[in-house]
């Protein structure tokens, strides 16, 4: 039988369940009143395991003998700007420490899936919602839920770069003020092509930037050499027309020319969303 991830050492069992249902109740409140802060919990890192340092360790070796050559440069420059402890799981007030004076941006430990609102709650205010908890070994090649080697290694490199970390934050804004379920779904969309499967075009070559992608052996390499995947330039309105498909190799993906065409994009369409919700953006 699968161990439950969710309950794990590194979180004490107090306050996971505080954290959770303060994010679940906060479904229903009024935006201007979702206080992330009490989603929050601490991530207990004297309680990792010798075998959660092996996994952190295994994967991250494993992912950048070919990330080198298949990633983002500004996902690169991210990983050296913060430079992680390849062999130990990262202390969030470590990354922090580095990535604070670099854009603002924060990881904080979250006891597992947020509610769309909350996620985009701690987004606007510049928060990267993390799950603290890592995969067991027997899980190593796949695990269908976030853990901090794809919240970590795989979202924050790029939250070091002022572009990309202003294009974040103006989503959630966007994501957070809107109501409209047009806007949701299309939201949702972007997201998905971008943050988590987005591909970008560096000196003529396609680069991963996306998480998914990032964080998974198997799906990189598909995304960038099999003839089945559709490869389209991005194209902002056109991402939020497409629908996307989970639990399999994505089929389409979206291409950018640089981050400014996502952040100024981005911008543009926050400014519709806001207007309509009567919100300043
Ligand atoms: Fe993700």
């Amino acid at each position: 039988m699968r161990k439950d991830i969710r309950y794990n050492e590194v979180i004490d069992g107090a306050e996971f369940e505080r954290a959770q249902a303060a994010a679940d109740n906060s479904a229903n409140l009024p935006e201007h009143l979702i206080n992330p802060e009490k989603f929050y919990v601490t991530q207990h890192w004297d309680r990792y395991t010798q075998e959660n340092h092996e996994v952190w360790a295994t994967l991250v070796a494993r992912r950048m003998e070919s990330l080198g050559s298949q990633a983002s440069e500004v996902f690169l420059n991210g990983v050296r700007l913060l430079g992680f402890d390849q062999l130990q799981v990262p202390r969030l007030e470590n990354v922090n420490a580095k990535l604070g004076p670099l854009t603002g941006w924060q990881s904080r430990g979250v006891p597992g899936y947020l509610p769309a609102k909350s996620f985009f709650a701690c987004l606007a205010k510049r928060e990267f919602p993390t799950t603290i908890v890592i995969r067991p070994q027997e899980l190593l090649e796949y695990l269908p839920e976030p853990d901090i080697f794809h919240d970590v290694f795989g979202h924050v490199p790029l939250h070091a770069d002022p572009v990309f970390a202003d294009f974040l934050q103006t989503y959630g804004k966007a994501a957070l003020h809107t109501n409209n379920p047009n806007h949701i779904e299309r939201l949702a969309r972007l997201f998905w092509f971008t943050v988590e499967f987005g591909l970008i075009r560096e000196n003529g070559q396609t680069k991963l930037y996306g998480s998914g992608l990032i964080s998974s052996l198997g799906e990189s390499f598909h995304a960038l050499e099999s003839a089945n995947v559709d490869r389209r330039p991005f194209d902002l309105d056109r991402v939020c027309d497409t629908p996307f498909e989970i639990d399999h190799y994505q089929p389409i993906l979206y291409e950018l020319e640089c981050f400014e065409q996502l952040r100024d994009g981005m911008s543009e369409y926050a400014e519709r969303v806001l207007n309509e919700a009567g919100v300043a953006a």
